[in-house]
């Protein structure tokens, strides 16, 4: 009755192009890290530093390089038309320039093919997070250099790939990869301080906007970035805590978007980006601006800040969930329906005339499930998407969301959180590899079967 309601309402408000799918990206699932002439990845090496919450590792994950064609049917079952994944660097370049491995494309080939033939769209990530371990080795994203061959490998993938897939996402998350992995440590290659961050952050920006301009000039037909943002709000209404919190907005919401849309970084608001400057030179103001076909929007929860003297170059404090006493995901964060519509609102005002059609890229939720019985019961995962899409109808139109993509199609690797938080439509079962619906599973195949009943 609920999913009725639900269905008749994005009905009379999507249109029949609306793009839906799912996603997943390689190093969370396709495992087979050592075959078929793959180099090494930053995650492969972090892993073995002992970071992860489980001690596991992405060696085998789902296995998805040799069962995508059983996986992509389960697309088929649940009626997304739309699948996003990611392409392996390490893969199709083992040492990041130079040589290229032929039997990794082989596998790109033989992917795309498969989701073609079975009236899938492919959506491919050029970035998301696999840095090739040599490239690394040279100061990976903190060398200046890493641009071009960024440059390089997303030329390859487009020449080989590009009469067959029309849309791509140039980046994953910057603000993650470059936060966790090159500024706090907790995720690969587990590097600290600002001396890391910011060079990393420019040179980041660099080759996401000299990417997507590479891409349009090749004639890829929609090409875009997508960026994870949180909603931030202040603890209360004092000056110094709104203060702290746009403080921590800016840092989060706005280092990867503003560059790309010509405002370059938003020093004022938070002055300790202005040290920024030691890696910028005369050129880079134009060079690191883009206008994507679209933007792809990722937003998993609230932040909620505090002034704090103690925090060094922010001075604020992230107040935890749980401490705040409010529902918490399995990462911890805090369980907020709105979100992303909030995200939405403050998009349009903040790009105003740069605006570009938006994508929902990722939108999933990851709570303790208990795997004894089948179909998972995960109520909690239906529940979320219910009130995700219901704050997110009165956006489509007004704001040109063009699509939403369920992160994610199974369970996998969760990065430094191992297999302890569970994001599937499917269950993964680790050791037999076999997967299942989950009753969220047999929810999405119906809210399909009634938007596209016409
Ligand atoms: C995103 C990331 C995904 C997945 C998801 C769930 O930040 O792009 O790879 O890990 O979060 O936490």
């Amino acid at each position: 009755m609920i999913l009725e309601n639900l269905s008749s309402n994005i009905k009379t408000i999507v249109s029949p192009d609306f793009v839906w799918g799912a996603g997943i990206s390689a190093y969370q699932t396709e495992g087979a890290r050592d075959i078929d002439g793959s180099g090494k990845s930053i995650w492969e090496n972090f892993e073995q530093g002992r970071r992860i919450k489980d001690r596991s590792s992405a060696a085998q994950a789902c296995n998805f390089y040799n069962s995508f064609p059983s996986d992509l049917s389960m697309m088929n079952w649940l009626g997304l038309d739309h699948f996003k994944t990611s392409i392996s660097w390490p893969r199709i370049m083992p040492d990041g320039g130079g040589a290229v491995n032929p039997k990794g494309l082989a596998y790109y080939d033989r992917l795309t093919d498969e989701m073609l033939n079975k009236g899938i769209t492919p959506w491919y990530v050029a970035y998301h997070w696999d840095l090739p371990q040599a490239l690394q080795d040279k100061g990976g994203w903190v060398n200046r250099d890493i641009v071009s061959y960024f440059l390089n490998y997303l030329e390859v993938c487009h020449k080989h790939l590009g009469d067959r897939v029309d849309n791509w996402i140039v980046m994953n998350e910057p603000i993650v990869f470059a936060g966790a992995g090159y500024f706090l440590g907790i995720h690969a290659p587990g590097k600290v301080g600002l001396k890391n961050f910011l060079p990393a952050m420019h040179h980041i920006n660099l080759a996401n906007a000299e990417g997507i301009n590479f891409l349009q000039a090749e004639g890829a037909k929609n090409v875009g970035t997508a960026l994870s943002f949180a909603s931030i709000q202040s603890v209360d209404d004092s000056p110094k805590n709104e203060e702290a919190a746009q403080r921590v907005h800016a840092t989060i919401n706005q280092t990867f978007l503003d560059p790309m849309l010509g405002n370059w970084y938003p020093t004022t608001i938070a002055p300790f980006l202005r040290k920024i400057d030691k890696y910028v030179r005369s050129s880079d103001m134009t060079r690191i601006r883009a206008t994507p076909d679209f933007l792809g929007v990722q937003v998993y929860t609230r932040e909620v800040v505090k002034h704090s003297y103690l925090m060094p170059y922010l001075q604020a404090k992230i107040l935890s969930a749980k401490k705040r006493n409010m529902p918490v995901t399995s990462l911890g964060q805090e369980l907020y329906y709105p979100a992303l519509s909030e995200i939405l609102d403050w998009l349009v005002s903040h790009m105003g005339s740069k605006k570009v059609p938006l994508y929902i890229t990722e939108c999933g939720v990851s709570m303790p499930e208990s795997d004894t019985i089948h179909p998972v019961e995960d109520g909690y995962r239906m529940q979320y998407y219910h009130a995700v899409f219901e704050t997110l109808l009165p956006h489509i139109q007004s704001e040109d969301v063009r699509g939403l993509f369920y992160w994610s199609l199974m369970d996998n690797f969760e990065w430094a959180e191992g297999y302890t938080a569970p994001f599937g439509l499917f269950h993964v079962d680790f050791n037999t590899l076999e997967r299942n619906p989950k009753q969220s599973a047999y929810w999405v195949k119906e809210l399909a079967e009634r938007l596209k009943r016409g």
